[in-house]
């Protein structure tokens, strides 16, 4: 399928969307968008599959204009959109989710299950994914849920796939087998729109990549015919010199200390500790219990054994606000789910954790609390005409960024920090890199987990490897290596 979008206009009341797009996708490549947090490419995307209206510009699909009324209409005409929040149903199964909309029906008009299962099954093993049909999707990891949005899409038979933000969640393995999938789709002549702030990723697999800025398209080119530089600068519109700020970590007492900690199913026997001023990196596949580990650790789920000591003396943590109270945060990897209240503003998002910090004798200091948000607003970047905005008109990025505005705001002493940076551009992820600095230069003890490898091996001082529930391996700065990392992460020595 030949999609050509020209001079595309959007804008949402006063704010000014996109102004001036061009896009263009060819049979069976595999085309990049890439752009800052807010540069307008999910919108787009939405553009095209009919969620919202253009206000000026033409679609043309295999020469043909064309303008969906809505994303059901734009499946059915053989284009698949993977969005980059997830849409799975918690309480339903995997096998209902797969389904939701498009259940298959006997003669009869029963419900056709065991074709359901079938179909369901063979996308799941196309994609290595090992889950079962009638398990409750609510139970799955964000990784897990993501693989079932891939597998959902797979499923109709799309000419087009637009896949926005789709590794975010994935761990390399997972992320080698969507490769693949990517590859065979090609050669089966499938075009797919592939977002993505993984520059890696990038110039792996896309044929072509478009760069936009501010609403507009800044240039497309072949793979081949740029480079790393190149597109960040573009995107940014400045020169971008290191991923990764220069730290000269200095650490002090041991803050947080984890002791032979169990949880039956998830992890076993766990020990270690962090101290203040440094970064721990916590590294493993998918799977391997590290967010469960962290949610334990702040009270989310109890430990069946073992303890945990916050400034060498042992601490009852039972609940979230336990954990609160002894100075830790925790920025979770679901910012859907755990981190965000969408319908609620930034400015209530940020605000509302530090509640008491702007009321003092219980009144709240709108005053303190506005200037006091507006520095995260600005220091993170988000990209916001006001801070009255809900949430849930953020681009996803920007969401992240919020996310985490609001933890550093109660100036933890140990911060948890879990997939900080998914879904967030190169500038803004920079720009959390040197907060997590000055943060460990204000001596707090920062525990990361984070499946991006390069991020692990640039922001850690020491890193932990997690293999099905256990420490395989510890590693300072000096010996760790993306191969050694990925060895004991898979179980080698
Ligand atoms: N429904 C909406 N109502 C109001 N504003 C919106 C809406 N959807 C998107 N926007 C705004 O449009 C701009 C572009 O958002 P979009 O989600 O397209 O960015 P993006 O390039 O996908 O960013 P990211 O990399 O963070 O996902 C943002 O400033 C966002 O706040
Ligand atoms: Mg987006």
């Amino acid at each position: 399928m030949n999609i050509e979008m020209h001079n595309i206009h959007k804008a949402f009341g006063k704010n000014t969307v996109l102004s001036g797009v061009s896009f263009d996708l060819v049979t069976g490549e595999v085309h990049a968008l890439m752009g800052e947090n807010g540069a307008g490419k999910s919108t787009l995307m939405n553009l095209l599959t009919g969620l919202y209206s253009l206000d000026q510009g033409t679609i043309q699909i295999d020469g043909k204009e064309t303008a969906f009324k809505n994303p059901k209409e734009a499946e059915q005409h053989g284009i698949a959109f993977i969005h980059q929040e997830l849409n799975i149903w918690p309480d339903m199964t995997v096998l209902e989710n797969l389904f939701i909309g498009k259940e298959i029906y006997t003669k009869l008009g029963l419900l056709d299950t065991k074709k359901m299962k079938t179909l369901a099954q063979t996308q799941l093993d196309r994609l290595s994914v090992n889950l079962s049909l009638e398990q409750e999707a609510g139970s799955c990891s964000v990784g897990q849920k993501q693989m079932i949005e891939i597998a959902k899409a797979l499923m109709t038979d799309a000419k087009v796939i637009i896949m926005d933000e789709p590794t975010a969640a994935l761990t390399e393995r997972e992320i080698e087998k969507l490769f693949q999938v990517i590859e065979s789709l090609k050669k089966e002549g499938v075009s797919i729109v592939y977002i993505s702030h993984r520059m890696e990723e990038i110039f792996a697999i896309c044929d072509r990549i478009t760069i936009m800025r501010d609403g507009k398209t800044v240039d497309t080119k072949a793979i081949p015919e740029t480079n790393f530089h190149e597109v960040v600068k573009k995107m940014v519109g400045r020169e971008l010199t290191d991923r990764y700020p220069e730290r000269t970590p200095s650490t002090g007492d041991i803050v947080l200390e984890v002791k032979q900690a169990t949880r039956k199913g998830q992890f076993q026997d766990i020990s270690f500790s962090v101290k203040a001023g440094e970064i721990v990196g916590v590294a493993g596949l998918m799977g391997a219990g590290r967010t469960e580990m962290m949610r334990s650790l702040f009270g989310l789920d109890p430990l069946d054994q073992g303890e945990i000591w916050v400034h060498g003396k042992k601490a009852v943590i039972k609940k979230p606000s336990d954990a609160v109270k002894l100075g830790i945060g925790f920025i979770t990897e679901d910012r859907k789910d755990e981190g965000l209240m969408l319908d609620a503003s930034i400015r209530e998002n940020i605000g509302l954790p530090n509640l008491k910090s702007f009321s003092p004798k219980g009144l709240i200091d709108k005053k303190t609390e506005q200037d006091f948000v507006d520095l995260l607003i600005k220091r993170l970047t988000i990209k916001t005409a006001s801070s009255d905005i809900s949430a849930r008109s953020l681009s996803g990025g920007n969401q992240q960024k919020v996310v985490i505005a609001k933890w550093i705001g109660i100036q933890p002493k140990v911060l948890i920090l879990d997939e900080p940076t998914r879904g967030v551009d190169v500038g803004a992820k920079r720009e959390i890199y040197q907060l997590m600095n000055e943060l460990t230069d204000r001596g707090v003890a920062i525990l990361m987990v984070s499946s991006e490898l390069p991020e692990i091996l640039g922001m850690s001082d020491r890193v932990l490897v997690i293999h099905e529930g256990t420490i395989s391996g510890e590693l300072d700065k000096a010996e760790a290596t993306q191969e050694r990392i990925m060895t004991l992460a898979t179980g080698g020595k």
